[in-house]
């Protein structure tokens, strides 16, 4: 049965209600606790918009940062509040209390149409234990309770999956809001039914990190593109030299049982970009991959592997994207991940279904500045890689299932 849905229940069903919203509002902030990158607090707008002109009293949770299970000014919520005021356009109240008599003195003080940010979910220890104590108090500030946390949904915690069994167990009901549904809808059609062909492109720094996601990917996909530091674990499995490269010995049997099983569906540099160090100012060369230096570490993949891997992307009719082909971040070593962001735009543009998870390679999309042309880009990190890999998202698991109504 599908999950419920916020966007299945009418108006009047939410008209006056206390309605418990927990998003991941988990923002980076700088040292003057200004939020650098708004994203997750756009993304929520929608389902908050949907509330508040229902006329829904709209208690907001959150967690931000790993504080350590009480209350630390430095992971505040209350610059968040701020920023998600303004996207909102509507007046947000924050009150600094979870668990005290302030935050239920200000859900009771609550309006139709009107938000209320209570403070930090992990001010409280209870929240990372998924604690029952926690979650009841939770349950007790409304009888709706609507998950639009995906970036959080691989967590069970108290204020994911614990408040959303109580609610249920209390006769109430638990929805996924907009942007849940949105990130099952186009992380899950990629999965469930894709159009062929299917192009899978994986990076980043670890195979250790991703090996679910390869083990599952790999019976669905037609072609498997590997970029990262993790192709370095596989180029040394074919037995070619890595030099100071970042890589992982002790998954070398790992890659090449995968190689085998993948046969000509796995793509792998077949050139690289290679530093001495890398930092900003680095000089780069390209070196095939036969040719690597005892001293150089690789950084990127190489201009004579970015020409096929383009080609296999736009070929492509879904293409699911997870981590940077190289270290974007520095100018010198974003070459090869900027032509990948290309092609997947290319192809998004010529009708292609693309989604990109994680937050590096979210921000490798903006970096080269094809964000706004694909077309999902996935809020979650590690919930998008848990959900790429099969896993149960327990903070999705624990809603109600059936038309909501
Ligand atoms: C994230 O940023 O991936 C989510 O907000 C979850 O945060 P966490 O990894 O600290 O649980």
């Amino acid at each position: 049965m599908p999950t419920s849905l916020l966007s299945d229940l009418s108006d009047a069903h939410l008209k006056g209600r206390r309605v418990l919203v927990r998003a991941d509002l988990n923002v980076p902030l700088d040292a003057e606790r200004t939020v650098t990158d708004d994203t997750r607090i756009r993304a929520s707008i929608p389902t908050l918009r949907r509330l508040t002109s229902a006329g829904a009293r709209v208690v907001l949770l959150s967690h931000l940062g790993r504080p350590k299970g009480s209350p630390d000014p430095a992971f505040s919520l209350a610059p968040v509040g701020g920023v998600l005021a303004a996207a909102l356009d509507a007046p947000v109240r924050f009150v600094p209390d979870l668990a005290g008599e302030r935050a239920v003195a200000a859900v009771a003080a609550l309006g139709e149409g009107e938000v209320l940010l209570l403070e930090n979910t992990r001010f409280e220890a209870g929240e990372t234990a998924n604690d029952p104590d926690l979650a009841s108090h939770l349950a007790g500030f409304g009888d709706l309770f609507v998950n639009d946390a995906f970036g959080t949904a691989h967590r069970a915690h108290a204020s994911t999956a614990g408040v959303a069994e109580r609610i249920r167990d209390a006769g109430g009901q638990a929805v996924a809001g907009e942007l849940v549904a949105r990130e099952l809808r186009f992380l899950g059609d990629a999965l469930a039914d894709p159009e062929r062909p299917f192009v899978a492109i994986l990076g980043g720094a670890k195979i250790s990190g991703k090996i679910d996601v390869v083990e599952a990917l790999l019976p669905r996909v037609d072609r498997l593109l590997v970029g990262g530091a993790m192709a370095n674990t596989f180029l040394l499995a074919m037995g070619y030299g890595v030099g100071a490269s970042l890589v992982e010995p002790d998954r070398v049997e790992m890659a090449r049982a995968l190689m085998d099983r993948a046969g000509d569906r796995i793509l792998l540099p077949v050139d690289v970009r290679v530093a001495s160090d890398i930092t900003g100012s680095a000089s780069v060369g390209v070196s095939a991959r036969v040719a690597v230096g005892p001293a150089d570490r690789t950084a990127d993949i190489g201009p004579a592997t970015e020409r096929p891997y383009a080609a296999e992307v736009l070929a492509a009719k879904t293409v699911v994207w997870n981590g940077p082909m190289g270290v974007f971040e520095m100018t010198p070593f974003r070459g090869g991940t900027v032509s990948v962001a290309r092609a997947v735009a290319e192809a998004a543009d010529g009708g292609a279904m693309t989604v990109l998870g994680g937050g590096d390679s979210a921000a490798a999309a903006e970096v080269a500045g094809v964000a706004d042309r694909l077309t999902h880009i996935s809020t979650g990190g590690g919930a998008s890689l848990a959900y790429l890999a099969g896993a149960a998202l327990p903070g999705i698991a624990a809603l109600s299932q059936g038309e909501a109504g």
